[in-house]
């Protein structure tokens, strides 16, 4: 079904209709509980009470810390985080691939991305940007929200020969709920069919008004086959990072935040995550989600063996207890009691939330909607 009626959701998130009600309000839409609501809405619901969750986790770590606020000093400029989204076959592995000069999406099985990827790519000028690669399949909305959570600038790819889709769309809502700044890239242009055009006045529908338009959304054409207008992108991401002014602590413990993570049969639990802040260093203990563990090795985005990892860098972890799940919060902690001691407590809080909630997780219960 399309529409599901707001305390219909709320029995399924194991939450109390008026919140829902609630949220919705500050959402700005003024329902009841018997009233239904679009897909569209409860997935931004689902999320708006997902956030929530993941506030909780983050605290969990401070049970007998204060508040911890890296003072103004310590902070230093950092790569942005730079997420690739759109919808099915826009081009957003091409694009990467033409970015970095390398072609995944040839190994890629039936050409479909099937998880988050990260990876850094060095600018002519010498700058760091930290690229996640997101799926366009309608099947992987959740990844492509939390994509948009640890992200500071959302690159949207527009095919010009095939318009706004509606992953296109979810995508900008998923930005917007986000609160982050967009470029949009528009891909193709090599192409017969392609128009331009068309893409930015569409794209009004969904009150983003490109520069070309006269609006403050910068818009680049691009192709990623025949390699125009990379250099015009970067250009457009650097400005826009400029105007982030982004910083973090390098020096402190770290924090870090799953993009993946699997069982690998010869290595073990395997998490690629991003730090957020400190550096993670060979050795460290830490907490991951409601595992322990410590860093045995850790490798870059090209599979090479490094030391440690400074904020904004993504990096394959070894050395886990157990597979904890993507959008888990990771905190170096002084000793492996300290990492005990926390992965205990976010293990019964976890329990607790698990015996309140029927369903096993967000994503689960959206596929039973549809
Ligand atoms: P998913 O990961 O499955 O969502 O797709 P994607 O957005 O990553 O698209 P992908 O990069 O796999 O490209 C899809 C198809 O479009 C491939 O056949 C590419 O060769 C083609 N393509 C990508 N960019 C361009 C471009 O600039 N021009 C032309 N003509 N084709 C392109
Ligand atoms: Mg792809």
């Amino acid at each position: 079904p399309e529409a599901i009626t707001v305390q219909e959701l709320a029995n399924r998130m194991a939450e109390k209709g008026a919140d829902l009600v609630k949220a919705l309000f500050n959402l700005g839409m003024m329902v009841t509980v018997n009233q239904t609501i679009d897909q569209d809405t409860a997935e931004l619901l689902v999320e708006e009470f997902g956030h929530n969750i993941q506030r909780v986790s983050e605290s969990d770590v401070d049970i007998d810390n204060t508040v911890d606020v890296d003072p103004a000093e310590t902070l230093k400029p950092r790569p942005p985080v730079v997420t690739i989204m759109g919808h099915v076959d826009h081009g957003k592995t091409s694009l990467l691939d033409a970015l970095r000069g390398t072609d995944v999406t040839r190994g890629e099985a039936g050409g479909i991305t099937q998880h988050i990827g990260a990876y850094q790519v060095k600018t002519k000028a010498g700058d760091m940007i930290t690229f996640l690669d997101t799926p366009g399949h309608e099947a992987f909305t959740e990844m492509r929200a939390r994509g948009a959570n640890v992200t500071d600038i959302v690159i949207l790819v527009v095919a010009a020969d095939d318009g706004l889709m509606p992953q296109t769309i979810e995508a900008i809502n998923h930005t917007k709920a986000a609160g982050v700044p967009m470029i949009v890239a528009i891909n193709k242009i090599d192409k017969d069919e392609a128009n331009p055009k068309k893409i930015r006045e569409r794209l009004l529908e969904h009150e983003i008004v490109v520069e070309e338009m006269s609006g403050d959304v910068m818009d680049v054409e691009v192709s990623a086959k025949k390699k125009i207008g990379l250099d015009k992108l970067i250009d457009a991401i650097n400005l826009q990072a400029e105007l982030l002014e982004l910083k973090a602590n390098p020096d402190r413990d770290a924090e870090a935040t799953v993009i993946e993570a699997q069982l690998d049969k010869g290595k073990g639990p395997l998490a690629t995550v991003l730090v957020t802040r400190g550096t993670l260093k060979r050795g460290d203990v830490f907490v991951v989600g409601t595992e322990s563990g410590r860093v045995r090795a850790m490798h870059d985005d090209k599979g090479r063996q490094v030391k440690e990892a400074g904020p904004s860098t993504p990096v394959e972890v070894l050395g886990l207890g157990g597979v904890p799940r993507a959008g888990d919060l990771m905190n170096v902690v002084e000793n492996e009691q300290r990492a005990r001691e926390v992965a205990t407590y976010r293990t019964e809080k976890a329990n607790e939330k698990r015996t309140a909630m029927p369903v096993s997780n967000f994503e689960n219960m959206f596929s039973a909607l549809k």
